[in-house]
């Protein structure tokens, strides 16, 4: 109790974040949003690509407010306080007065790196740039900016809600006043903070990696998925592998394949039948069916090789 925790530097480097802003507004993003507004208390304003997406996003964090509220986990003042700390603009202007923006955009590192630079142009030189990215290089993601020493990674778990890790990742340019805040912001949003090398998926998505890559490999070696799948089930695990991978989107699962498999090789496999099925836009492996019993079905069977 009251440890610094480990590689955390002295707190009293962190810097007052009063404004945060969340560039993205789909699942992840969204859950980010709700999560600042509720634990720390100040306004965050999330923006998209258009007004539809952005709508969308500070719906969620309304409709999870109203959930909370149904369940008596947070009282009705602090349902409205929360749902009017959270905004939406389709313009990173929004941005100009927040001291800690966090992306949680697709994951391409074009993508990120245009973001951040389009982030850095609006906000002043303090502000933090942070990154949820499930495993691509933090520190390549800051290279072209003028700032690099303000990034830092900052890693959420789904769903965000009810997973208390975060992963911090500290590339080697990230400033030991950025790394400082990031420790007390994990703190105020009641997070387990575990400091991380910025290196391919980072800790967490490296091991569950092996797992995907090893019950994918059975899938595409003929194995009947569902059995691998449901044999895991009552192993103790709070999902089950393909499970697990419909909650993260296969799509994500996929990106995270990919980096490991670039970093590491052939220790981490990529699905071919993975692929097939997030090409024809499936989402998940499994439905379930009027008894709730969850079955994967004919149609997907019938396009795997
Ligand atoms: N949003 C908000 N709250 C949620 C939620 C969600 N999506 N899903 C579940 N919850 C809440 C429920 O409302 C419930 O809260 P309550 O007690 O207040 O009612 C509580 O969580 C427990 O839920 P349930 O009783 O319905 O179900 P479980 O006991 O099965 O728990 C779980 C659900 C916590 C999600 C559990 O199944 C679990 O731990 N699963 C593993 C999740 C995991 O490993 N996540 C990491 C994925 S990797 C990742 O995200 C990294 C990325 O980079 C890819």
């Amino acid at each position: 109790r009251g440890k610094r925790p480990a590689g955390a530097p002295d707190k009293k480097l962190a810097r007052p974040v009063t404004k945060v802003g969340v560039v993205g507004a789909g699942l992840m993003a969204s859950q980010l949003a709700l999560l600042f507004a509720r634990q720390l208390k100040v306004p965050v304003v999330m923006t998209d690509i258009d007004q539809e997406r952005v709508d969308k996003g500070v719906g969620y964090v309304h409709a999870e407010v109203d959930k909370l509220l149904a369940k008596k986990r947070i009282s009705p003042d602090a349902a409205n306080r929360t749902k009017a700390l959270v905004t939406g603009s389709v313009s990173k202007e929004a941005f100009s007065d927040a001291d800690f923006v966090i992306e949680a955009v697709f994951e391409e590192m074009s993508v990120k790196k245009q973001v951040f630079a389009e982030v850095e142009a609006v906000v002043s030189p303090e502000c933090i740039l942070a990154t949820n990215t499930s495993s691509l290089s933090v520190t390549e993601m800051a290279a072209d900016l003028k700032h690099p020493e303000r990034v830092v990674g900052f890693h959420f778990f789904n769903p965000v809600a009810v997973m208390p890790l975060l992963e911090i990742v500290r590339a080697p340019k990230t400033d030991d006043a950025v790394l400082a805040t990031a420790f007390v912001l994990a703190k105020q949003l009641k997070k387990t903070a575990v400091l991380v090398k910025d290196a391919a998926a980072f800790v967490v998505n490296r091991i569950l990696g092996r797992m995907f890559g090893e019950i994918t490999r059975v899938f595409d070696e003929g194995t009947d998925a569902a059995t691998a799948d449901n044999a895991l089930r009552p192993m103790g695990l709070p999902m089950s592998p393909f499970t697990l991978l419909a909650l993260v989107g296969l799509p994500v699962g996929q990106h995270v394949q990919e980096s490991l498999h670039s970093a590491f090789g052939e220790r981490f496999w990529l699905s071919k039948n993975s692929q097939k099925i997030i090409d024809a836009g499936i989402k998940s492996l499994w439905q379930k069916d009027e008894d709730g019993n969850a079955y994967i079905p004919e149609e997907t069977l019938a396009m795997l090789d």
